[in-house]
């Protein structure tokens, strides 16, 4: 199989090109290729003449979507639409990441599928529209909703937690938003796995189990043998530009159709943590 990665140099594109290797992988990002650019699109497609093209690229800085909206919708929404649409004329299958944040957070259970999206955020309203658009232009695509990743390669929560509770004794995390924290390497080995059983529609890929970010940050300090001291706090206390869903709990439901089954974000972190001391 042959498989083209947009936003390679990306978090979970790090992931995908070190782990996919019973196939032929070419991995694209800026500045040799703008998704934003539709002829650019074509070019790379009908180059690299793959069977699976995954789109890992995006513009996903929620708290700059806010402010830079234009780049939000040109890249997340419309630059998706031009990979589907370069797919679409030369054939290949395309699966595109989309994001928890496509939902408002109003629900006390796990999210499925077919829950509606209702973003809150400049960046969830492009992930949501993007998803719209994609499945109007390629109804057989796939979209993996994912959500709090984490890995080696790009800046992420674990890394930022880390840095900072090296340098001070006391650190304030919010204790009112509840997730699924997923590690890269856990969520590209369920789209490689997705890719080779010819997945399509909607599927749901976090780690098992769920947190607050106040939970998960007082796991990394313990497992990383840190003495700082982790104190819980509202989302008003800690205002950010963009709002962000209170409770975003994926469900493996859609996932568990296809017969796979994600470690628990706990094992995961214990497994990132041991890739980053090497
Ligand atoms: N991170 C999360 O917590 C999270 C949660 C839910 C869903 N997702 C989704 O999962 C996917 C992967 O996320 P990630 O964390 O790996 O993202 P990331 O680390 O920010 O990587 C994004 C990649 O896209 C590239 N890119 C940005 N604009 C581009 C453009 N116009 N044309 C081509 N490439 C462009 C970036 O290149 P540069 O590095 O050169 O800018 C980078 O390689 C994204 O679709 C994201 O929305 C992420």
């Amino acid at each position: 199989m042959k498989v083209t990665i947009f936003g390679a140099s990306g978090l979970l594109g790090n992931a995908l090109m070190r782990q996919w290797d019973e196939d032929e992988v070419v991995g694209l990002s800026l500045p040799e290729v703008d998704i934003r650019g539709a002829d650019q699109m074509r070019s790379a497609v009908e180059q690299t003449r793959p069977d699976w093209i995954v789109l890992a690229a995006a513009y996903t800085d929620v708290d700059g979507c806010e402010s830079n909206r234009e780049m939000a919708f040109a890249v997340n929404r419309d630059g998706a639409v031009n990979v589907a649409e370069a797919a679409k004329r030369a054939g290949p299958r395309l699966l595109f990441l989309s994001s928890d944040y496509v939902f408002d957070g109003k629900k006390t259970s796990p999210y499925e599928i077919g829950d509606a999206r209702n973003p809150q955020s400049v960046y969830g309203r492009s992930k949501a529209e993007a998803e719209v658009r994609l499945l109007e232009v390629m109804p057989q695509c796939c979209i993996v909703r994912t959500s709090w990743l984490f890995g080696i390669g790009g800046k992420c929560f674990p890394d930022t937690i880390l840095r900072l509770a090296a340098a001070r004794p006391t650190l304030d995390v919010v204790d009112d938003q509840r997730g699924c924290p997923t590690y890269s390497v856990d969520l590209a080995r369920a789209i490689i796995q997705l890719c080779h059983q010819g997945a399509s529609g909607i599927v749901h890929v976090t780690n098992a189990g769920d947190c607050s970010w106040f939970e998960f940050a007082r796991e990394i300090v313990k497992r990383a043998g840190l003495s700082t001291e982790i104190r819980p706090v509202s989302s008003q206390q800690m205002a950010r530009p963009a709002p962000r869903p209170a409770y975003s709990v994926l469900s493996s439901s859609s996932l568990e159709r296809y017969g796979i089954r994600t470690p628990t974000w706990r094992d995961a972190l214990e497994r990132y943590l041991d890739e980053r001391r090497t």
